[in-house]
């Protein structure tokens, strides 16, 4: 049985030859690439965060006091990654999350296809933002046949969100994916300094200007006014949900709903007696606010409170395979890379992005190999300590 960490064998097989690998598998190699290669605006939109980046960074460097202790004498031959996202076979917990700039982390300017693309060739399913380049019928279609997310940023006009969250389910989403934490813009200085949102100069808004829903708010289309269409986008984006509105998301679809941002195990019960499928405990990579505490130091209570009852999802932070098994020992059943394969995006396209994948799974089946957990109900077992 092929495993992930077999690739390392083909790198230093081509090494032979004087061959190495046309990307960094290492995310402080990819990171500097990719800020040397996007143009300041989307570098620092997609680097960037909230006020000082404190939560940011800290949502990283916090992996590391978290620990694990191998076992030994333990037959890890095979591993077993694979996993189940909504009654769909996965092959890894890895998935990548939703990243509203995907469309211009790429020189095409159509980095959501090639994430769907990368989704396909890896199995890695996609979460695709409301915020897009191209259409999400279109993305779905470029992820063939791994299932994808479809996030929401649920707009402040019912009919436009009920047709967000239809076309999704039309389009064969296996799951709804609403972010709590984003009906305003967090404070981020990199992106107030230079006066850039990306939104406002016309980016990202492919599935707004694609929706009969948003287009029949306007009196002209958005091909003949664009201006109009943008600011007409900005007036109905971010709705405010509260409790009160998980009557109304359930109407809108059949999809399993899962509600981003948790981090209170509180929310967490609450979510789940108001009927949600999955909680996803995430800060938003601390672009939103600057709390000061690790997403990955909120994870624990919250699978606690979660008890097996539904999928716990978890991003922020993630930066490696290491990262992506603590975060499974911590009680994520799925967990989300974000800002790194964006990195791939920029320096390769679909390609690139798989290529951050695949290092990311080789490193995370290997350190299973290593310390004698074959599966991750034994990475589960093993847990973290806090070191
Ligand atoms: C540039 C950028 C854009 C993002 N856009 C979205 C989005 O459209 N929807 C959403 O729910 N989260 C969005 N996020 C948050 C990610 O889904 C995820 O929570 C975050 O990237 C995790 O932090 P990390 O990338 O530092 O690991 C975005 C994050 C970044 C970096």
């Amino acid at each position: 049985m092929p495993h992930y960490g077999d690739v390392q064998n083909a790198i230093y097989i081509a090494g032979l030859s004087g061959v190495v690998p046309e990307w960094p598998v290492d995310h402080a190699g990819l990171r500097a690439r990719a800020e040397a290669h996007w143009p300041p605006s989307v570098r620092d939109y997609v680097m960037g965060g909230c006020g000082d980046e404190w939560t940011q960074d800290v949502n990283a460097t916090a992996f590391r006091h978290w620990g694990m202790v191998p076992r030994m004498m333990v037959d890890s031959a095979a591993r077993d990654l694979s996993t189940t996202l909504f009654g769909r076979a996965v092959p890894s917990p890895l998935f990548m999350a939703p990243i509203g700039v995907n469309g211009i982390c790429t020189d095409d300017g159509h980095g959501d296809l090639a994430a769907a693309r990368a989704a396909a060739t890896t199995g890695v399913p996609f979460c695709a933002s409301t915020l897009a380049n191209d259409p999400l019928e279109q993305v779905h279609g470029a992820c063939g046949a791994t299932p994808a997310m479809f996030q929401l940023y649920t707009p402040r006009d019912p009919d436009v969100a009920a047709s967000l969250v239809s076309r999704a389910e039309g389009a064969g989403y296996a799951a709804l994916v609403v972010t709590l934490d984003t009906w305003v813009t967090g404070w981020r200085p990199r992106d107030l300094n230079t006066g850039n949102f990306p939104q406002l100069r016309g980016h990202v808004l492919a599935n707004y200007f694609a929706d009969p829903a948003f287009r029949a708010l306007l009196a002209r289309p958005p091909e003949e006014d664009p201006h109009t269409a943008i600011m007409t986008w900005a007036a109905t984006f971010g709705r405010v949900l509260t409790w009160d509105d998980m009557g109304w998301l359930r109407s809108l679809t059949g999809l399993p709903i899962v509600l981003k941002g948790i981090c209170h195990p509180d929310d967490a019960r609450r979510a789940i007696d108001m009927g949600a499928d999955a909680i996803y405990v995430s800060n938003h990579g601390g672009r939103q606010a600057n709390g000061g505490i690790a997403a990955i130091d909120l994870l624990p209570a919250v699978a606690d409170a979660v008890a097996g009852r539904v999928p716990v999802l978890f991003d922020s932070g993630v930066r490696s395979g290491t990262d992506v098994v603590k975060a499974i020992a911590l009680g994520a059943d799925l967990v989300g890379v974000g800002r790194p394969y964006c990195y791939g995006l920029a320096l390769g396209g679909a390609a690139g992005c798989a290529h951050v994948l695949s290092s990311i799974l080789a490193e995370a089946d290997l350190l299973m190999a290593v310390n004698g957990w074959p599966t991750l109900r034994a990475v589960r077992d093993a847990g973290a300590l806090r070191v």
